[in-house]
This record gives structure tokens, sequence and C-alpha cells, in this order.
């Protein structure tokens, strides 16, 4: 299905092609506060009550899909939230325009796309190359989370990170099938709702960890969002329904 882009005109919403001139992604916000990001923000849901429960961190919500972060935008605005900014921009992109020393307290990853066919796994954004560039960005101890209804993605997951030195495990098991505080995005409802499990992941950077951003693999650029106020351009729904 496709749709209609429609140009974004919110005081919270950065055009993505001011990113090279934006020197740190901290300076986007009045306040200097913790740094956290969420990928994949949907219609804004799960960042809204995160961003209201913790009022000392500064949010930044991704998305590549036009109308989520429209509503995003409309969502923050109403609840008059400062410390949420929301870009329309691909998660490794956005990453690229970090400044050196810039970290994150925490990222948030909820339901990602699954690309359930097998043929299609390797799509997946979440995988141990992405994990590992997030470790760079995360400050020592700071949090990473990820939360997926499809149970093979979050074994995937769970079982790549064991694996990693980068993360401790703070839960007692691998994952979990609820935490505490934890808000619920648009997707986890839906998928509660109809009886569903939601599979949670909670790791943070281990701080006996030294990492050197120049030794990160490499991120991959090969796809961008740029806002262009053509009323005529369309994108592709890009969550699968539910
Ligand atoms: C299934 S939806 C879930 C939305 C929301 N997190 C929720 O749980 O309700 C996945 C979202 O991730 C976004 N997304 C997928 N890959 C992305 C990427 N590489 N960078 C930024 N956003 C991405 C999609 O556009 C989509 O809006």
């Amino acid at each position: 299905m496709t749709q209609r882009v429609i140009e974004i005109t919110s005081p919270v919403f950065l055009d993505p092609s001011t990113l090279p001139q934006v020197n740190a992604l901290s300076s986007l916000f009045r306040h200097k506060r913790p740094l956290a990001l969420e990928i994949g923000c949907g219609t804004g849901d799960f960042i809204v009550k995160r961003a209201r429960l913790f009022p000392h961190i500064n949010f930044i919500a991704i998305d590549i899909y036009n109308k989520g972060c429209l509503k995003t935008c409309r969502r923050v605005e109403r609840y008059n939230l400062d410390n949420v900014r929301v870009i329309r921009v691909e998660a490794r992109y956005l990453l690229s325009h970090f400044g050196p020393d810039e970290l994150l307290s925490a990222v948030y990853i909820n339901c990602p796309d699954p690309w359930p066919k097998k043929r299609h796994r390797r799509r997946r954004l979440v995988n141990r190359r992405f994990l590992t560039q997030l470790a760079h960005f995360l400050e020592p101890e700071g949090e990473l989370y990820f939360a997926t209804d499809v149970e093979d993605y979050a074994v995937e997951v769970a079982m790549t990170l064991e694996e990693m030195p980068h993360f401790v495990n703070r839960l007692r098991a691998p994952m979990a099938y609820a935490l505490e505080d934890y808000p619920t995005s648009r997707y986890m409802r839906r998928f509660k709702e109809q009886g569903l499990p939601v599979h949670y992941i909670h790791r943070q950077r281990d701080p006996e960890l030294n990492l050197l951003r120049a030794h990160m693999p490499e991120l991959e650029l090969s796809f961008s969002c740029r806002q262009e106020p053509d009323s005529n351009q369309s994108e592709e729904q890009p969550c699968r329904d539910i």
C-alpha cells in the first residue's frame, strides 16, 4: 500500500536534511540531559509515555515512516513535552551523525519489522553487527531494550547478546514476558489484546569494557530519508497489519 507523504512542520520535528549541520544531537534540546533513542517509534505511543515518566532524560524518536513521525509529533505536542525530538531517519544514518563523544543512556527497539520469512531474515535490523554498533553508542551501563512478539527473533537476539562481551544481563533469564515500568507501544498493546506474548530483552553495556568508536564495524548507509515538501510523493506503508 502506498501513502501520500505529508510535510511535517512540527517544532519537535527535525528535518533530516539538516542533520549534517547538527554538531551534537544534545544541542537539539533546550536542557542538557542524558540522551536516549527509540528506533522505529511508529506512532509515538511508547516514547510519549516513557518521556512523561522520565522528564530528566532527552529522547530522540526516529522512524522512516513519515505518517508515524507526524503522529508522534502530534502526540509529543499534545503533552507539551520539551524532552522529545522526532526525526524521520534510518537508524544507522542517524548514528553516523553522532558526535565522537556523544553517548546514549538507553536505546529502545520495540516490535521491529520481523521479516518472518526465512529468506528475508537477513534483512532484520537487529543482528550482531548492529548490536555491536549500538554498544559503541551506549554509555557504560547504558541500557538496551528490545521487545518483539516474534519468538524466533527474540531468541536470536537474546542468544547473540549472550555471546557478546559488550553487554551484561541484569535479568534472571535471557528474556522476560514483562518488564516493570516499561510502557506498551501500539504494536505491543495489539499483540497483548490478542493474547499473544511479547518477549522483552534488557541488557546493560558492560562498564568494564573500553569501547573505541574507531574499532566499531562500519555503519551501512545505503538508506536515508529526506523530507521533501512534495505532496505527490508516496511512501510504502512499512508496518505489517495488526
Ligand atoms: C512494526 S512497526 C512498530 C512500531 C512501534 N515500535 C510499535 O511497537 O508500535 C516497526 C517500525 O520500525 C520502523 N523501522 C524499521 N526499520 C527501521 C530503521 N532501520 N530505522 C528507523 N525505523 C525503522 C518502521 O518504519 C516501523 O514504523
